[in-house]
């Protein structure tokens, strides 16, 4: 088949990607020239594990181009991906520019059949307006090119993200035509060769469907953030109460583990949305989703706060180790990330900091900038040395088992600040170091 995808970024590239392996012939469009002349020239702008070698492979077999001609790739696919981004608006409603532009210039250009697939997550009614841009389009050309528009909204998990695409839970296509519903399960039938997997549903309810995933996730973590919190107050250890709970099958142990808060483009920016197209177009206060809102906000900051319990509220003349700068591992993506509201609050206080991740090193510093008071370390173990203590924010894989010897003799006093739980508090507080946790 032939497939435009528009937006080249997170969701965009992995989609184009996976649908090129397997045999697709896939079109990549983006406004962005630097993205496009990077994945020309062999590189890739981002870091998702076993992305790049995908990208290479179906570059060289000929199923994967890239453009930043609008015509050719509205012209070339007869599924038409629009993947851009749906950023918070200043409202904290999606912003909804880069998809309406997208689809205007389809609706500008197209000259036969197009099935137009929603793959970003958008507010509920988006298919609507889509169609609507499209066939305004048509109407000034006066032209009545027949097109149908899909909502396909995508649940891959950056860090996992060729996998999950490769091997979905489930497919929710929100369509109302036989014609584009054909179309789409033969595109994913690939994708789902063990059992059915695709879940069609009206458009409203596969816009809905992606809103309420991310929703509930967020509610999970922002519940046991706030229990960890209760826990610590009452002498109770939040590792075991998450054991004792997750047992249940009703519950289960997934997302259920507490932390610094959750951050990312996607789990603060939907929630907000979501409370915000409740409120505006449904006149309904999502009272529950605001307070997991809130509970975040709170939570993002709950580092600082045991950091200047510890040490007092001015930290001139501290220094910081802080391992990790990702929103979560295996990504290099900084959007909405924990570490920035720590790096901010300890600044702020007069604090120094030496940060390492292993791979979002490049995108911190392109969101932070150089700042005297802000360093990047090469390794974990140089990002210790003459530290007051060690504060870890993303749970990279190589964080989980260190040389607890060398943290004791790096830092200037063996405090060890653990935003991700990644340590038993009795074995580490056996060997010396004051260890403050979440929720333990
Ligand atoms: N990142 C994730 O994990 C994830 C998961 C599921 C869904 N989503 C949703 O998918 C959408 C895309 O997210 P992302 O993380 O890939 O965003 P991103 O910012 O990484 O990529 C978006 C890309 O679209 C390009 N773009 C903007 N306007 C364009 C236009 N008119 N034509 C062509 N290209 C254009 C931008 O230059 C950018 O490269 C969002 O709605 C997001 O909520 C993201």
């Amino acid at each position: 088949m032939k497939v435009t995808v528009i937006g080249t970024g997170y969701v965009g590239l992995v989609s184009g990607a996976c649908l090129a392996d397997v045999g697709n012939d896939v079109l990549c469009l983006d406004v962005n020239p630097e993205k496009i002349r990077i994945l020309e020239s062999g590189g890739i702008p981002i870091y998702e594990p076993g992305l790049e070698e995908m990208v290479k492979r179906n570059v060289a077999a000929g199923r994967l181009h890239f453009t930043t001609d609008v015509a050719r790739a509205v012209n070339h696919g007869t599924i038409q991906f629009i993947a851009v981004g749906t950023p918070p608006d200043e409202d904290g409603s999606a912003d909804m520019q880069y998809v309406l532009a997208a689809a205007r210039n389809i609706g500008r250009l197209m000259t036969d059949y197009k099935v137009v697939v929603d793959k970003s997550t958008v507010p509920v009614g988006t298919a609507d307006e889509v169609k609507a841009a499209i066939e305004d389009e048509l109407r000034q050309r006066g032209v009545n090119t027949p097109f149908s528009v899909v909502s396909n909204p995508e649940f891959l998990k950056e860090g996992a993200a060729v996998d999950d695409f490769m091997r979905p839970d489930r497919i929710v296509v929100g369509a109302s035509d036989e014609q584009a519903i054909h179309l789409m399960r033969a595109l994913y039938s690939p994708f789902q060769r063990s059992h059915e997997r695709l879940v069609v549903t009206d458009t409203r309810s596969a816009e809905l469907i992606k809103y309420a995933a991310n929703a509930m996730l967020a509610t999970r973590i922002s519940f046991m953030n706030e229990l960890a919190n209760l826990a610590e107050k009452l002498g109770a250890d939040i590792e075991m109460v998450r054991q004792g709970i997750g047992s249940d099958p009703r519950i289960g142990y997934h997302f259920l583990y507490p932390g610094c808060g959750y951050g990312g483009s996607c789990f603060p920016k939907d929630v907000k949305a979501l409370i915000k197209t409740a409120s505006d177009k449904a006149g309904v206060e999502l009272q529950v989703l605001k307070a997991v809102e809130a509970a975040n906000d709170a939570q993002k900051r709950v580092l600082s706060g045991k950091i200047t319990r510890r040490f007092g509220a001015n930290l001139a003349g501290r220094h910081f180790a802080l391992w990790g700068l990702a929103f979560k591992p295996n990504t290099d993506d900084m959007r909405e990330a924990p570490s920035l509201t720590l790096i901010d609050d300890l600044l702020a206080a007069g604090a120094t900091v030496t940060a390492y991740d292993p791979v979002a090193t490049h995108e911190a510093r392109r969101v932070l900038g150089e700042r005297d008071q802000l360093r990047y370390a090469e390794t974990p173990n140089e990002a210790l040395h003459g530290a007051d203590a060690l504060v870890i924010v993303t749970e990279w894989k190589e964080f989980r088992s260190p040389d607890f010897d060398l943290i004791k003799e790096r830092l200037k006093q063996p405090v060890v600040v653990d935003g991700r739980n990644l340590y038993d508090p009795a074995f580490v507080r056996g060997l010396g170091i004051e260890y403050l946790a979440i929720g333990r």
